[in-house]
């Protein structure tokens, strides 16, 4: 049952378009962007300017969930909105537009994502270059800097809770389990999603006298995204959960030469100091926009017109070569298109490039991560992950 539903069913305690207070007083609500187990989020008007935004409905009545989830997802709401309120105004972190409330549902108005949550824009591309990658995750390192300088931890960073503005512009979101950490506390709960959770969280879990962890974990989700950037798999995987688990508690991981040989050594040295099991010496986010790999990111675009400025000679050659490049490619293509045997793609559908291309993006879209990609295929694989809510929820409408 989601928020959406519940406003069919109960016109009582919600506000309505006929409110002349509220949240419908002044938005015009539209289509779902996306929805989590209690929450849908939608875009909307703004009635008096005409501007889109998208406002988080969460649902905090009792009367489909028990009293104690009611109070947890109005805490952490109400949580959500005093961070991201403490956190205005920085660039690389979604902006709060509104809030309301009624006995029944809460109103988050954010700033509008057009391009939705960069999971969906990785998907479409597979990987990224090393050089969008790092435009990306330098606004990422900012975002998260900023936030440890305010004690505040994310605790669920991942591809789905970044947010696309534009083609660059991109935002953290989704603090619903974010905190507020006083100098020197440490945190002992369990939250966050499993590829993306840090060694010292799973401690916590298993032995009783670990010490707790701090704002080091949003250190190590964003090695996690770096990492898939590059790759478009996740550094920590395994069909069984308990060996996934002990792949991150030992921080084993591989660069397969496939994906990795081509990127650079100061890429995978930065993977690897944010991917570090020991907290004390994991790379900080401040530290990471000083690393090597970052340097130069944003100016790439001034270089280049100081460049063409110096020598038209030399934009002409280049020029050239482009144009060569294209006519080798040309004559190429034609070489190498082949028709399709449609018997031999039955035998072994994944030796067709293109053919594997399609199956994983679609395998990537439904579980939130590759299906061994790149390695055996294996179908138990397929079946020992739960598809992402979006999708079991399409999958529950059509089924009823
Ligand atoms: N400001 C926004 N603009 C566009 N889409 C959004 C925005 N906020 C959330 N969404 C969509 O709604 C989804 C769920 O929002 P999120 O805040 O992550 O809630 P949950 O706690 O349910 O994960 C996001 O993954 C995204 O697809
Ligand atoms: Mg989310």
């Amino acid at each position: 049952m989601t928020a959406d539903d519940e406003r069919e069913n109960s016109p009582g305690g919600y506000g309505t378009p006929e409110d002349d207070q509220g949240f419908y007083a002044s938005y015009e609500s539209k289509e779902i962007l996306g929805s989590g187990l209690a929450s849908t989020v939608r875009r909307c008007i703004e009635k008096g300017s005409g501007a889109s935004f998208a406002v988080k409905i969460v649902d905090v009545s009792t009367e489909k969930q028990s009293d104690k989830d009611a109070r947890r997802l109005y805490e952490e709401t109400i949580s959500e909105v005093k961070i991201l309120r403490q956190l205005a105004g920085h660039p690389s972190i979604i902006a709060i537009h509104d809030f309301f409330e009624t006995p029944s549902f809460l109103f988050t108005v954010f700033e509008m994502a057009p391009k939705g949550e960069l999971f969906d824009q990785l998907n479409a591309t597979v990987t990224l270059t090393e050089k969008k990658a790092k435009r990306l995750m330098k606004q990422l390192f900012e975002g998260v800097k900023y936030m440890h300088e305010n004690r505040i931890v994310h605790r669920d960073l991942k591809l789905e809770n970044i947010l696309c503005i534009d083609d660059e512009r991109i935002v953290i979101s989704d603090f619903g389990f974010a905190m507020i950490l006083p100098d020197e506390k440490l945190l002992k709960d369990l939250c966050g999603t499993p590829g993306y959770l840090a060694p010292e969280t799973l401690r916590c879990q298993m032995y009783e006298d670990a010490k707790g962890y701090g704002l080091e974990v949003d250190q190590w989700a964003l090695g996690v995204i770096l990492y898939t950037f590059l790759a478009g798999y996740a550094p920590f995987y395994h069909r069984r959960q308990l060996m996934m688990m002990r792949l991150i508690q030992e921080g084993r991981f591989e660069f397969r030469r496939e994906q990795w040989d081509s990127i650079t050594s100061e890429c995978k040295e930065l993977v690897s100091l944010l991917l570090t099991v020991d907290v004390a010496k994991r790379i900080t986010a401040a530290e990471a926009l000083r690393h090597p790999w970052m340097a130069g990111v944003g100016e790439a675009v001034v270089i280049e017109q100081r460049k063409t400025r110096k020598s038209d000679k030399r934009r002409l050659f280049r020029h050239a070569i482009i144009w060569v490049r294209f006519f080798i490619r040309l004559s190429n293509y034609r070489k190498f298109s082949q028709v399709i045997d449609r018997d031999a793609v039955k035998k072994r559908p994944f030796r067709d490039r293109e053919i594997r291309h399609e199956a994983e993006s679609a395998m990537f879209c439904v579980y939130g991560h590759w299906v061994n990609r790149g390695f055996h295929y294996s179908r138990d694989m397929l079946f020992a992950n739960a598809p992402r809510p979006k999708h079991k929820r399409e999958a529950t409408v059509q089924s009823g």
